[in-house]
Parts: structure tokens; C-alpha cells; sequence
């Protein structure tokens, strides 16, 4: 079974063996977390449109991205892997894919499907064919389609979702305003945009979100002019990369944040974390909330702002965050929920309707979560409310629908917790971080006879 397969079957199965955290007396050490799953994406992508070679290191291998590999060779691109952090994608130019014989297999990833729907629909002449996972086939995908028409790209679904065709045509540019907030849309419009002869393509965006994309072109040679509210693109003759590095994945990374700010007496250190303030609204929630997390030695990491955090623990009380916020901390909110949860008061998040649209409905599965761990909290339409009692954290069994945030969010609720948490289908973390649970079981062992190092 390969890995996708294995994720799907994840995915699916909500009875997969539960797997349990016990909570622990505290967290002490230094981590690394995997390459960012977003901008490991974009290598690939982008790499197999680059003229040439482009040389990936600190990959972030995920099932997520496996689903990257797999679709860019199945265009005809040669992608070498050396390790398990290093690839080499061999680039056929903007216009060199090759029309597959069968469909193009995203499994569970969202960014995948968005961003490559973007570069396939300006492969004049060839067809294409991109499928899913349930997940993946039961997220809204008109929201890329409606531009890319517009742009002259031709798209078929099946009632707005997948299986998705693109069939490749000579595009137009295009001014468009985002009805939602989504880097995935607008990435996959400034990738259009690539091959709009004759003219700009520019995206406005509702409110800031993560400018990878942008960054990224901009690195491999594209004319890009970047605004707080807006982005544009020009047509590309070429691109070319040559050599990226990929900082560790602020998401990844904030798991373990939340856990030992929840977790008394903690002191952990994370290393090359990638901290894009587009990415990092966790950190201004927890700071607001009384955490105590500190940025240190910030440095560039693979072209955009990275460096490392010390987080220690500390007691929190509740806050709101509001929908200028959520783009910026997206797939944090289910975290945010449970450290509202072990918060003294209310904690409100409103604006964020789009977690609906995730990998499942996680405002209902953050919700659900929750609730099964003895916390009192409520779904409202456009976010969730939780009522936050510092060290009652009882602790149960949770369900993580096959969402790799979910089954993060039990984990971590499972070390904080007085009776620890069952986690069923807690193997949905290889969509974005297969090795989680054991750095966690590596941090518990170290943890147990390690003293915080104050510097
Ligand atoms: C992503 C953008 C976000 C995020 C997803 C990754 C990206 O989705 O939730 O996990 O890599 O561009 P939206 O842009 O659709 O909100």
C-alpha cells in the first residue's frame, strides 16, 4: 500500500486504533520540526515549471507532499530524492508538463490541488484529469474554477467539486477580488497569471494571507509587485530556482508551543522555524492570551523570516480573536481552542467560517473535540466560544476525523491533561507531520531527566 493510500484509508476509516497520550510532568529540550508543508509544496510545483534543475533541501516529507512528487511526475517530471530531506526536481520550462494518461491523484491536499489547477490551466492544448480522497472530493473547488474561467481556462467538475478537468488554454489576464480569504486561490491565479499574455493578473485580497507564492516567483525570476492588500503578476518567459532551502514548519511547530505553555513547569526550545507574519498569529493569540514565548536568533531561512523560539509555560486567560486574525493563524484555530480551554475565562473566534472548509468541518470537530474532553465550548456559524478553567482539563477520547490538526490538537490536550487522551485515527498526522508522535514520545523520554536551561 503506498503512502497515499494508507492516508486515504486514514482518512476514512474513523475507527483506525486509538492511539493514547498520558500526561506529562513537563516538557524540557530543544526540537527541530520538518520542512514547511506549504512552501514544500511550492518547491515542487514551481521546480518542475523552472527551466532546469532546482535542488530542495529540508524537504518536508508528508504524505501531503509525497502527493506533490507523485503528481508532478506523472507530468513528466523527473523529481530525484536523496534522503529523506533532499530532492531534485528536473524542470521542463513554464510550458514543458506532458498531458498524463491517467487522472492526476492530489489525495488529501488542498494546496496541491489549488496551485496545480493554476499551472495546468495554461498547458494550451493538453488535458487534465485531478482527483482526490472523500476529503479532498467534498472541499468546495468552485472557488478556483470561477477565475480560472475567467482568465479563458476551461474547467469541469462534478457539482463544484472533484474530479476536477482542466483542459489547457491560451489565458487572458485577470483583476480579481477574493470572496474569501485563501492563499490556495490567489496562488492558483498568480500561477495563471504566468502565462496571461499581453497583461497583469492581480489578486486583492479580503485580508492578508501567507505570501509564499509571491516570495517564491519573485526568487525564481518573475515579475511580481507585492501590496498589503493586493498582489500582482506579469507573464513569465522563464523561471529558475536553482537552490531552495525549506525552514521548519511554523504549524508543526505549534503544536509543541501550545503544549508547553499548557504544561507547568516546561521550558522547550524549536530551531529554523519559519516565521512569516502572514504564518505566526498564533504567537500574537498566545502572547495576548499571557504566554511566554520569546523569537531569537531571527535570520532569513530559504528567503523568507525565520529563527527560533523559547517558550516556557505559563498561565493564560482568554481572549478574542476576530477575522482580520484568522487568515494569519488558520490552521492554528483548533489549538487556540484548546489552550482557551485551559484559559481563565471566554475565549470568542468569529470570521473564520472557512474552517468549514478544511479537511473536515473543524469548527464542529474542534468543538466536538473539546466537549468530549470535559470542556464547556459551542459552535457559533463563523467560529467557536470556549469558557476556560485553568488545571481542569479532564481528559477522554476524541475522534480526529481523519484531520491531521485534529489528532494534533488531542495530543497535545493529552499532555496537558489529568487523565490523558485516546485519540482515534491518530495516524491522519502523516498528512502533514509523520513523525509526531515520535518526537513527542522522544521529547517525554528526554523531558523526564532534563532541568529547563535559562539563559
Ligand atoms: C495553505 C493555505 C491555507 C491553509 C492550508 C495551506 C497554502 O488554506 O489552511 O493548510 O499552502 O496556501 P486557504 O488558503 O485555503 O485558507
Amino acid at each position: 500500500m503506498s503512502d497515499t493510500e494508507r492516508v486515504k484509508t486514514a482518512a476514512l476509516d474513523m475507527s483506525a486504533e486509538a492511539l493514547f497520550v498520558e500526561p506529562v510532568p513537563r516538557l524540557i529540550g530543544h526540537l527541530a520540526v520538518p520542512g514547511d508543508k506549504s512552501i514544500s509544496h511550492r518547491d515542487v510545483l514551481l521546480g518542475a515549471i523552472c527551466d532546469g534543475e532546482t535542488k530542495v533541501a529540508g524537504f518536508g516529507r508528508s504524505a501531503d507532499t509525497e502527493a506533490t512528487i507523485g503528481a508532478v511526475r506523472t507530468l513528466g517530471i523527473e523529481v530525484y530524492e536523496h534522503g529523506h530531506e533532499t530532492l531534485r526536481v528536473f524542470g521542463k520550462g513554464l510550458r514543458g508538463l506532458t498531458q498524463p494518461t491517467g487522472p492526476i491523484d492530489c489525495a488529501n491536499a488542498g494546496t496541491l490541488v489549488r496551485l496545480v489547477a493554476g499551472i495546468l490551466a495554461g498547458q494550451e492544448g493538453k488535458e487534465f484529469e485531478l482527483v482526490g480522497d472523500a476529503s479532498l472530493s467534498a472541499r468546495p473547488m468552485e472557488r478556483i474554477t470561477t477565475p480560472l474561467t475567467q482568465m479563458g481556462g476551461a474547467c469541469e467538475t462534478d457539482d463544484g467539486h472533484l474530479p476536477l478537468g482542466i483542459f489547457g488554454r491560451r489565458l487572458r489576464p485577470l483583476s480579481y477580488r477574493l470572496p474569501v480569504a485563501s492563499a490556495q486561490v490567489k496562488s492558483a491565479i498568480l500561477l495563471a497569471g504566468l502565462y496571461a499574455e499581453g497583461g497583469e493578473t492581480t489578486v486583492v485580497e479580503p485580508a492578508p494571507t501567507r505570501d509564499h507564492t509571491e516570495r517564491m516567483l519573485e526568487l525564481a525570476g518573475a515579475r511580481v509587485a507585492r501590496r498589503s492588500e493586493s498582489v500582482t503578476v506579469w507573464p513569465a518567459e522563464r523561471l529558475s530556482l536553482e537552490e531552495v532551502e525549506v525552514p521548519g514548519d511554523f504549524s508543526s511547530a505549534a503544536p509543541f508551543l501550545v503544549a508547553a505553555t499548557l504544561v507547568p513547569g516546561s521550558e522547550l526550545h524549536i530551531h529554523g522555524v519559519n516565521l512569516n507574519p502572514r504564518r505566526t498569529g498564533l504567537l500574537d493569540i498566545l502572547e495576548r492570551m499571557g504566554a511566554r514565548i520569546t523569537v531569537y536568533s531571527r535570520r532569513l531561512i530559504g528567503g523568507e523570516p525565520g529563527g527560533d523560539l523559547e517558550v516556557e509555560s505559563a498561565p493564560l486567560v482568554g481572549t478574542s480573536v476576530g477575522a482580520a486574525e484568522v487568515p494569519l493563524a488558520i490552521d492554528e484555530l483548533p489549538l487556540v481552542a484548546l489552550a482557551a480551554a485551559a484559559a481563565r475565562g471566554r475565549t470568542v473566534v468569529s470570521g473564520a467560517g472557512e474552517l468549514r472548509a478544511k479537511e473536515t468541518d473543524r469548527i464542529e470537530a474542534t468543538v466536538d473535540a473539546l466537549r468530549a474532553l470535559g470542556v464547556r465550548a459551542r459552535a457559533r456559524e463563523d467560529g467557536f466560544e470556549v469558557t476556560g478553567v485553568p488545571g481542569r482539563l479532564r481528559g477522554g477520547r476524541i475522534e480526529s476525523r481523519g484531520d491531521h490538526r485534529i489528532a494534533m490538537l488531542g495530543a497535545v490536550a493529552g499532555l496537558a491533561s489529568r487523565e490523558g487522551v485516546r485519540i482515534a485515527g491518530a495516524d491522519a498526522v502523516a498528512v502533514s507531520f509523520p513523525g509526531f508522535f515520535e518526537m513527542l514520545a522522544e521529547l517525554r523520554r528526554t523531558s523526564a531527566f532534563e532541568q529547563p536551561d535559562r539563559r
